[in-house]
């Protein structure tokens, strides 16, 4: 049985990437920092699909993360594929020249160091997979080819530096698949009602890399699976 774990996977985009791979047949790791909102959501899935757990991970926060990885370890003994899609955008986050240092530290503290702390914590255990997969989901407003806008520019920046992260580790991990995701502007907490995107559009290459892309695809950014610009 494949195993994936995803960040973030109590609401929004997370959690409809954990649904589909769950109907997929994976056992998923419901990563949550929330242990309510996490346990529902993993025991929803179970009930309807199969195998889901949920496992408490903080993604800003390094012992969580420890912590995350030897519950784990306890459960599988492989990791398949890491989803690193936990991530924010902090209130009041609107002009480079106004954002707080704390503002901007909190922002890369989850979307960029995040992913790279947890794919740390459980490189070991995707080492075990035949077919280790990483996908780092990142936005369109990370691009440095016509992306930056003025918006969200702590958010943007941190998104840029996480595709840094992406190219970084699929060097140094070559027979990992590691990649950057931007899934559209999507109808979730974060994306607002207006977005152009269901759920279930924005899980879909996150989806595909996990289940059903080659395995040497690795250290792109791609949307709508196909590559696309950093
Ligand atoms: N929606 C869009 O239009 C859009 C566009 C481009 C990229 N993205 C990216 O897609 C990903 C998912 O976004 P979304 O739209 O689904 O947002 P969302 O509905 O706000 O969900 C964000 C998820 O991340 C979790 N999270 C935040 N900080 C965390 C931390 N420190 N540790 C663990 N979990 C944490 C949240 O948990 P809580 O419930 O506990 O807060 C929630 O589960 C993000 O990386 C986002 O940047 C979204």
């Amino acid at each position: 049985m494949k195993t994936v774990l995803i960040t973030g996977a109590n609401k929004g985009i997370g959690h409809e990437v954990a649904r589909q791979l769950a109907a997929k047949g994976f056992h998923v790791f419901v990563g949550a920092r929330d242990p309510k909102a996490g346990r529902k959501a993993a025991e929803g899935f179970a009930n309807k699909y199969g195998k889901a757990t949920f496992l408490e991970i903080d993604v800003a926060d390094s012992d969580s993360v420890a912590t995350a990885a030897r519950e784990f370890s306890k459960i599988e003994d492989h990791l398949d594929v890491l989803v690193n899609n936990a991530g924010i955008i902090v209130d009041g986050d609107e002009a480079i020249l106004e954002i707080s240092d704390e503002l901007f530290r909190n922002t890369l503290e989850t979307n960029t160091l995040g992913p790279l702390r947890v794919t740390r914590a459980f490189a070991a255990l995707l080492r075990e997979s035949k077919e280790p997969r990483v996908i780092n989901v990142s936005s369109g407003g990370g691009q440095l080819t016509g992306g930056a806008d003025g918006w969200a520019p702590a958010y943007c920046i941190s998104k840029t530096a996480l595709n840094g992260v992406t190219v970084q580790l699929a060097a140094a991990l070559p027979n990992f698949a590691v990649n950057s995701v931007c899934p559209g502007w999507v109808r979730t907490e974060m994306g607002g009602e207006n977005a152009t995107r269901s759920v279930e559009e924005g899980a879909d290459t996150i989806v595909w890399l996990a289940s059903e892309a080659p395995q040497d695809l690795t250290g792109k950014f791609l949307r709508d699976r196909k590559e696309i610009p950093w």
